[in-house]
């Protein structure tokens, strides 16, 4: 993709398609002045036809320079702030993305800002994506190849382009990931997968098995795959390794949860194909902040699994010890993104961390408390939450934070080990979830990201596809970026 600047009237491009965003009628009108726009623009002013501050997306074909060029007229709106832009370049680059002549002109009726440009050429990215994979007949989806952006106030926007480029892409890695189905994505698929991914960048790979999982006493990531004929694996990618303190992401890996012996109802089971999500954030993560030349050093442990009902599976009842040494009674067998995550969290805790942070799709409470919206984040720390908060004005992804009382330790309490894998009854399901992963980060600072919410899209609308969402991937490398 060839993205470039240029100065100058828009209505002297060479490219067949303009997108000219607006803010108001009034502007827009200033800006048509003496064009071949000018009087469409008035009539449809006239009638109505054009609104001031809801989305709206007009067609219409002129000609310039003695050559037919549609123009698409669009008011992003103001309905979600921070990606009015990103939606609205979405939807409109869809639109074209199939036509013969793939080449389009941007022009705005105001002062374009970096963040515009930024949300632009990731919604170009993000809107264009669709996952045709296992069509034996995909559909033909040519990408637009050539944009360019009219705008004056900007000489060299070269590293933007590179970091709007690479996060969009970074997404992109985490739906396919997420997409792609469990018989075609085993532990094993995603460490070949990402090492391929990786190969031409300077991020370290490290895959610790199930031998090396057991010296190290990961019981409780071992008891989850047990009952799966896929071996389990975890995944070490490194990034500027030095003395310097580590930034760690921690993703759980679950590349199919059926529930286990817990098994869960068949309706939507098929969904739990994404139950690797925060796994597919933090491998797109990575490769943005490794495309982007980020100077921090960050780690990812990535914890890679199946969880299947067997006759060797782990059952309800069960006691295992995870690799801090603390033991825990199994209630639910589906509890099991927590147990993956709890070695995981134990070995990051032993590399020093400044901040470990953990992405999962670990409750189905976290749904029903913020829809399909947010995503919600707990810790033991109140700077790196408002840290991540505040990525939002960037990211434009949302999140909310929910409380860890100290109280609903109770709820975890066990007569047999020293602490139950989840709540007999269903009461504040997201926080008890985080209350037992705090059990396992040895009182380093730390937050985790539920992610379940947040997971897939019903149906396709602006730059968010129908299908896995790749949630979050762009907030962690922002965090990164700004811790
Ligand atoms: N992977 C699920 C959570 C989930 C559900 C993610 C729906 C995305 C959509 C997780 O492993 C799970 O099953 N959690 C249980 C925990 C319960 C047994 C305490 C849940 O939320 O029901
Ligand atoms: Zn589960
Ligand atoms: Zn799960």
């Amino acid at each position: 993709m060839n993205i470039t600047l240029a100065s100058g009237s828009i209505f002297l491009t060479k490219a067949d398609h303009i997108i000219l965003f607006y803010s108001s009628l009034k502007s827009l009108q200033y800006s048509v002045k003496n064009s071949p726009l000018e009087s469409f623009i008035d009539h449809m002013q006239h009638n109505g036809h054009l609104k001031d501050s809801t989305f709206s997306q007009t067609k219409q074909t002129i000609t310039l320079q003695s050559k037919l060029v549609d123009v698409y007229l669009i008011n992003p709106g103001t309905k979600d702030t921070h990606n009015t832009f990103r939606h609205a370049i979405a939807t409109a680059a869809r639109s074209i993305q199939n036509k013969q002549t793939p080449s389009v002109a941007v022009g705005f009726d105001q002062t374009a800002t970096q963040h515009m440009l930024l949300q632009c050429i990731e919604g170009i990215v993000l809107g264009q994506y669709s996952f045709q994979t296992f069509k034996s007949k995909p559909k033909s989806t040519k990408t637009i190849t050539n944009w360019q952006f009219h705008t004056t106030t900007f000489k060299n926007i070269d590293q933007l382009i590179t970091q709007a480029k690479a996060n969009a892409e970074g997404q992109n890695m985490a739906r396919q990931l997420a997409n792609t189905p469990a018989n075609k994505l085993t532990p094993q698929d995603v460490v070949t997968t990402v090492k391929q991914s990786f190969a031409t960048l300077p991020v370290d790979i490290n895959v610790i098995t199930q031998k090396d999982a057991l010296k190290q006493k990961m019981g409780a990531f071992l008891a989850v795959g047990q009952g799966s004929s896929c071996d389990s694996f975890i995944l070490e990618l490194t990034l500027n390794k030095s003395k310097k303190s580590p930034i760690i992401l921690v993703g759980k890996g679950v590349t199919f949860d059926t529930g286990g012996i817990s098994l869960k109802p068949g309706r939507s089971m098929s969904d739990m194909k994404g139950d690797m999500s925060g796994a597919a954030a933090v491998i797109g993560a990575m490769h943005a902040l490794a495309q982007q030349q980020c100077n921090h050093h960050v780690k990812a442990i990535i914890p890679l699994v199946e969880n299947m009902p067997a006759g060797n599976a782990y059952k309800p009842g069960d006691v295992i010890t995870a690799m801090n040494g603390k033991t825990i009674e199994v209630i639910n067998t589906d509890a099991e993104g927590r147990l993956i995550l709890a070695d995981a969290l134990c070995l990051a805790a032993t590399y020093n961390p400044k901040l470990i942070v953990d992405i999962a799709t670990l409750t189905g409470a976290c749904s029903v408390a913020l829809g399909d919206v947010a995503s919600a984040v707990l810790g033991n720390s109140q700077q790196p939450i408002d840290v991540l908060m505040s990525t939002h004005e960037k990211t434009g992804e949302y999140f909310w934070q929910l409380p860890l009382y100290d109280q609903y330790k109770d709820y975890l309490k066990s007569t047999t080990a020293d602490l139950l894998n989840c709540a007999e009854n269903r009461l504040a399901g997201t926080a008890t979830a985080a209350i037992f992963l705090q059990e396992f980060v040895d009182k380093k600072t730390w937050i985790h990201l539920d992610i379940a919410s947040t997971m897939q899209h019903s149906k396709t609308a602006g730059f968010n596809i129908k299908g896995m969402s790749g949630t979050a991937t762009r907030s962690l490398i922002q965090l990164v970026l700004n811790s």
